[in-house]
């Protein structure tokens, strides 16, 4: 059976580094530090090329899966709040962490990185 995203296509950008600027703007940058043995993961969305944030064009949501299951969602407010989010995560080495951001018109967009 096909899987079907609830929320149509999701957009995933292979590499990055000869993606276009639309793609670039919407594309999730992961990032994992650790500090004192404390993961955190952040997701950032328009990172190099800014996403507009404006009240009717707008990153409306970000959610970070580990593996097939969601572990946090961050829902945003065009203007007042940045498409850029943290959390602390405790997750095995290994674990394929992706994050998926909505934008209000131009949809789902995905990227993924292994802890
Ligand atoms: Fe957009």
């Amino acid at each position: 059976m096909p899987e079907a995203p609830i929320l149509g296509p999701i957009n995933a950008v292979a590499d990055l580094s000869a993606a276009s600027d639309f793609e670039k703007k919407h594309t999730p940058h992961l990032e994992i530090a650790v500090v004192d043995g404390v993961t955190t993961v952040s997701v950032t969305v328009g990172w190099g090329v800014p996403h507009p944030n404006l009240p009717d064009h707008f990153i409306g949501w970000i959610e970070l899966f580990a593996g097939e299951a969601s572990i946090a969602r961050f829902d945003l407010s065009p203007v007042v709040t940045a498409p850029s989010v943290s959390v602390v995560v405790d997750l095995d080495p290994g674990t394929v962490v992706r994050g998926v951001a909505h934008c209000n018109l131009h949809g789902l967009w995905a990227a993924e990185l292994t802890l």
